[in-house]
């Protein structure tokens, strides 16, 4: 399995997205904040992926503690749960994540447990958010391949992989659960201008599972639907409202859309810490703006002449609408949303 994020000694390693598939490197995190760094400049990416980083981030920082009282500790810990929820503002699996650890930071504290004690409750918290994620990720793809027939064409849009999650990935874990099944699989992976997490990080992942891949670019994915080359999209999610809504990487919206003209369906697959009951719909999703340099250049050479505006908002958001299914490691959502994903919310997972 690929290794997006692991613990060594008392570091945090992380493969460094930004620089694949051309090289292969790792940066190494000895503190909360290169962490922090880490998810803000997208060494690291992908909703489940952050989530797990951001933990692992407040365990390592506060395993660097020195304070030796716990009124000292708290407010150290406080500080490194703000710094890691104001790295970025869509995917609602880091605001997930930190709410664990918070609530096994004041289960311990409660319980008069130790400094010590505390640190490492931290940390065993942090492993299973990490552990849980490929679990979930797993039973996701075994739910989503029952939706895939045998020699699909799929087109995903992003990065959904085993990059994005601690491993196996949502959308790719359903198109690898699929080819695990024996199915004849074939993937279109739209590049997903700007940052090209598709060209970049969807194909280097398929190619290294030995999944027939096809990179197009972002505006080729409507032809392709119309020539007949795709029989159904998935892709995954930075965060899913209650009435489901889906916001996920910029462009997402017009691959729903142009789906649903072509009577393809549409999934959306995401763990349950994606689904946020709090938000009732879309357009409380707040939306990441970038900055213009990922949009102006590609590499080191300006693609626009000086003095044009620029907009980059990182995701956009797709109606429920367009969706048809979303599913999750505690089995699939149909609409209406507000109540298969309520019941899902509540439920324990299956065994
Ligand atoms: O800006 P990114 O690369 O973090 O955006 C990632 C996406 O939009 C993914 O599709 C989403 O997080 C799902 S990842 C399993």
């Amino acid at each position: 399995m690929l290794p997006t994020i692991d613990w060594k000694d008392d570091t945090i390693v992380m493969i460094d997205q930004r620089k694949l598939p051309g090289v292969e490197v790792y940066v190494t995190c000895r503190t909360a904040a290169e962490v922090a760094k880490a998810i803000k400049t997208m060494v690291i990416r992908g909703a489940p992926a952050i989530g797990v980083a951001a933990a692992m981030g407040i365990a390592l920082g506060m395993r660097r503690s020195i304070a030796t009282g716990t009124r000292q500790f708290t407010t150290e810990f406080q500080k490194t749960c703000e710094m890691m929820a104001a790295t970025r503002p869509t995917a609602v699996n880091l605001f997930w994540a930190i709410e664990r650890m918070k609530r096994g930071f004041a289960e311990s504290a409660q319980g008069g447990c130790s400094v010590d004690e505390i640190k490492k409750r931290l940390e065993a918290e942090a492993r299973r958010i990490h552990d849980e994620d490929v679990e979930s990720c797993r039973t996701m793809g075994a739910h989503g391949a029952a939706l895939v027939p045998q020699e699909a064409r799929i087109l995903t849009h992003c990065n959904a992989g085993a990059l994005a999650t601690a491993g196996y990935g949502t959308a790719l874990g359903v198109v690898r659960a699929a080819a695990e099944q024996g199915k004849k699989i074939a993937v279109l992976a739209d590049e997903t201008r700007p940052f090209l997490q598709g060209a970049r990080l969807t194909a280097w992942e398929l190619v290294k599972d030995g999944i027939d891949t096809t990179v197009i670019t972002d505006n080729m994915a409507g032809a392709m639907m119309r020539l007949g080359h795709v029989d159904l999209v998935v892709v995954g999610a930075d965060r899913i409202a209650a009435n489901g809504d889906v916001a996920n990487k910029i462009g997402t919206y017009g691959v729903a859309v142009l789906a649903r003209e072509h009577g393809i369906p549409f999934y959306v697959a995401a763990p349950i810490s994606t689904v946020d009951l709090d938000t009732p719909d879309g357009s409380k999703i707040p939306i990441e703006e970038r900055n213009d340099r990922e949009v102006t250049h590609v590499g080191p050479s300006r693609m626009t002449p000086e003095g044009a505006h620029v907009r980059n908002p990182a995701f956009d958001v797709t109606p429920n609408k367009y969706v048809t299914a979303i599913i999750t490691e505690r089995g699939i959502a149909r609409a209406p949303y507000e109540e298969s994903l309520a019941e899902l919310a509540s439920q324990a997972v299956k065994a």
